[in-house]
């Protein structure tokens, strides 16, 4: 087959890593026999570079003519690049905000996963990793308080900032169906997080959800709010299988998770809307300190790259590949800087790799 895949390369560490993730992917298609044509798509930075805005129509439609969409990451140093002197409608993140916005792409898949062989970068101890933890952050990502009206003037002589959160019922029953969908395929257990001691959007995102849960009755629920959240992430990672939750939350709460996992570097998502097409992004960001220095974990891109094979290709045994040969090369000793273990006495067992390294021993391992 053949498929038509959009690459945002984007700002940062994103062409490094992207360029490993498409290796992978050919080197896959060799071996099964599938064809990957890639049409390369400007967001963010490198955009604004180019047009003067993070995302034109035309990018908009060329994402749209593809299957399925590959990103590595965008933005620079807020405080130094030039971008963040712009109004924000024209800043690097509205293009992608404006992105998913377009291809209605609400529901956000981050996984956060503990590979035995990363334990020595988890920075949370022995008996709380127990025998590791494996959860599905289920992020809504087309309403609440990024999508909201938003505003800065002057009232009364005060400068005053106002983000508006709002969130309807339909909006929160087809991301929680999705929450419920996938917690069926695997531990059957789904947390949804809120601050409904606080907050109508809360309030109605839990009735929502208490709705949606009764077509569900093999899969538990409970409610959570968020700041416990927050906070049994880090005491008790395990008890989570799909944390469901709105767009703000699930930005942080999935930051979190990943550090928890050990580093940023190694975790994949997608984002997909009502029909195959998916946008494929790790979940870190454009790390713009040690950009172009050959040093970046690729694994998230490539990861990410398996997620896109699985949801909008449905190329399962080629996803597993992927995923078992990015195993295998943790196994083998390998490691990016950012998963090198912390303990001295630990470093002899494992080789310090670069960005390029990393998705070659990945591909040699297909
Ligand atoms: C993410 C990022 C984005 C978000 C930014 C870049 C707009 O932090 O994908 O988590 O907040 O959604
Ligand atoms: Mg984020």
């Amino acid at each position: 087959m053949e498929y038509k895949v959009g690459v945002i390369s984007g700002d940062g560490i994103g062409p490094g890593v992207v360029a490993e993730a498409k290796k992978v992917l050919d080197h896959v298609g060799e071996k099964y026999g599938h064809t990957f044509c890639y049409t390369e798509i400007l967001m963010g930075g490198v955009s604004i570079d180019a047009t003067g805005e993070p995302l034109t129509d035309e990018a908009i439609e060329q994402a749209k003519a593809s299957d399925a969409v590959l990103m590595g990451s965008i933005g620079g140093n807020t405080q130094t690049s030039p971008w963040y002197q712009l109004p924000p409608n024209l800043r690097p993140e509205a293009g992608l905000l404006k992105l998913r916005k377009a291809l209605n792409l609400f529901a956000n898949l981050r996984p956060a996963y503990l590979y035995e062989e990363l334990k020595e970068a988890c920075p949370l101890r022995d008996s709380i990793i127990g025998d590791g933890f494996d959860m599905m952050i289920m992020r809504e990502l087309t309403g609440g308080l990024y999508f909201g009206e938003r505003e800065t003037k002057e009232i009364d002589g005060v400068m005053t900032a106002k983000d508006c959160l709002t969130y309807n019922e339909n909006e929160i029953r087809r991301i929680a169906k999705r929450g419920f969908d996938i917690a069926r395929k695997r531990r059957n257990k789904v947390t949804s997080v809120d601050k409904a001691n606080v907050l109508d959007s809360s309030r109605l995102w839990r009735k929502v959800v208490e709705e949606v849960a009764e077509d569900y009755p093999d899969v538990t629920y409970e409610h959570m709010l968020v700041d416990n959240c927050a906070m049994q992430l880090v005491k008790d990672p395990k008890q989570f299988d799909v944390i469901l939750t709105e767009n703000m939350f699930g930005d942080i709460l999935s930051d979190e998770a990943s550090m928890v996992t050990g580093s940023i570097g190694m975790l994949s998502s997608a984002s997909l809307n009502d029909t195959k097409f998916g946008l494929y992004e790790p979940s870190g960001g454009s790390a713009p300190d040690i950009a172009g220095k050959g040093i970046a974990n690729p694994i998230a891109t490539i990861l990410s790259a398996a997620m896109m094979l699985r949801y909008s290709f449905d190329l399962d045994e080629e996803a597993s590949a992927i995923e078992q040969a990015v195993k295998q090369v943790l196994k083998d000793g390998f490691r990016t800087i950012d998963i090198m273990p912390q303990d001295e006495s630990e470093k002899q067992w494992v080789t310090q790799i670069g960005t390029k390294d990393m998705g070659n021993k990945i591909c040699e391992r297909i």
